[in-house]
């Protein structure tokens, strides 16, 4: 090693980019004992006017307004971009790589949209990009994949990425809250944004999903072709009726391969009670991986947050910096890379086959049951059980079905035919069950 000090330059000093500055220069000394690197944080950008941020000690010569100074700056070696969204954070990665800066990032939004672009032009000029941030804040799943798991067929990840929505369904779940209770608990406790749209319907685990795809397949899966459904029309009720059951209710980002194909969804899952993932409560994360020869793998802990963040994003920096003193960069994963040929079909939705459970509420009166029972037969659906619940209006009740398993195609021609019918007052509610985890 002829140089052991890196620069590093900051674009972003938000919640995460206050705590990376606090890991960097609190834990300086433990980092240098440990990896023998002197990390040094040269310089912050925030496009407001920077101001101190408790527990940061840093001379205020060091912040700027404008990223182009961290961008530009000759003495960076590493660009951590931390602004989020898509547009500016892409121009700025794009610049930075072009001047020869390593990149580490914690946006999902930006990788799983133009992974491609961002690599190509890091192969192009030698530059590390990492990102094991972007999912699951703390928990180190992107390094698991790419180097834990690298001698294994990936056979399929189950994934509770997105906190916001794993509490509200908790809430709902432990405290009978409903859903618009639920997520204004949520938003008050300021894991919910005012908008809850990317969280509650699914596009943020959609978008982490899309990234452990590629990268456990080495395919550049495109997020557009996630199927993507979220929480916002779960019920009080239906919680209710899956512990009677004994399952519980879970927005799952599901990533599966078999027979050649591989399926990507996300959308609210019964588990059984008793599965690890059922029993991962409020806003933790957790993702189980199958792999052949590995078998099941769990990885459990902090999803997003200042402190859970900040760590992975440090975890780069140091990985890039011993890359940079070693003359090794971090390699491109290879569903990025520009020599990649793998191709994997995907299987649509339409196409996917599980276990259902379907809820009605229909008018209580003689042969309802049997009409019901009819479309689904003739769509060679079977039931497994059927439980008539309690009232629902003055003549109405709630119908409750665990369906075998069935093809999605069909099972979504029959509920368009049930909810068609006179005696069904309401539309379906369709959950999808995972018996096998
Ligand atoms: N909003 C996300 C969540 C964290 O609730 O998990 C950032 O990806």
């Amino acid at each position: 090693m002829n140089k052991s000090k890196i620069n590093v330059g900051l674009i972003g000093w938000g919640t995460v980019g206050t705590g990376v500055s606090r890991v960097l220069i609190n834990n300086f000394d433990l980092i240098r004992q440990r990896t023998g690197i002197i990390l040094e944080l040269q310089k912050i950008a925030d496009r407001n006017v920077p101001t101190m941020r408790k527990g940061v000690n840093i001379e205020s010569s060091r912040l700027t307004k404008y990223p182009d100074e961290v961008i530009n700056d000759p003495n960076i070696d590493i660009v951590v971009e931390l602004i989020g969204g898509v547009d500016d954070a892409k121009d700025y990665i794009l610049k930075a790589i072009t001047n020869g800066k390593h990149i580490v990032t914690a946006n999902k939004t930006l990788l799983a949209k133009h992974g491609q672009e961002i690599f190509s032009a890091a192969y192009k000029n030698n530059i590390s990009v990492c990102f094991e941030g972007s999912v699951a804040g703390g928990i180190p799943i992107i390094k698991a994949l790419r180097e834990g798991f690298a001698a294994n067929q990936i056979q399929a990840i189950y994934g509770i990425i997105n906190g916001t929505t794993n509490y509200i369904l908790t809430q709902m779940s432990d405290n009978v809250t409903d859903y618009q209770q639920a997520l204004a608990e949520a938003q008050e406790k300021g894991y919910a944004e005012k908008d809850p749209t990317a969280d509650v319907e699914g596009d943020d685990a959609a978008q982490k999903i899309t990234l452990l795809t590629s990268l456990a397949y080495g395919i550049d899966m495109p997020l557009e072709n996630v199927y993507t459904e979220g929480i916002s029309r779960i019920t009080q009720k239906d919680i209710q009726y899956a512990k009677e059951l004994g399952y519980v209710i879970k927005l799952l980002a599901i990533s599966k391969f078999s027979e050649g194909k591989i399926e990507v969804r996300v959308h609210p899952t019964m588990l059984p009670e008793r599965s690890m993932l059922a029993n991962v409560s409020g806003v933790f994360n957790a993702i189980y991986v199958v792999g052949d020869p590995v078998g099941g793998t769990m990885f459990y802990g902090q999803g997003a947050g200042q402190q859970a963040t900040s760590s992975a994003v440090v975890a780069d920096i140091i990985d890039i910096s011993k890359g940079i003193l070693n003359n090794s960069p971090i390699p491109v994963p290879s569903c990025w890379h520009p020599d990649n040929t793998v191709s994997i079909p995907l299987r649509a939705i339409n196409e996917c086959q599980t276990r259902y459970y379907l809820r009605l509420i229909v008018v209580d009166k003689p042969g309802v049951l049997a009409q019901i029972a009819g479309i689904l037969g003739q769509h060679q659906i079977s039931i497994a059980s059927v439980i008539q619940k309690e009232q629902h209006g003055l003549n109405t009740v709630y119908l409750v079905m665990l369906i075998h398993e069935a093809i999605e195609a069909k099972m979504q021609e029959a509920i368009r035919h049930i909810d068609e019918l006179e005696v069904v007052k309401d539309k379906s509610m369709l959950i999808r069950v995972e018996n096998d985890l």
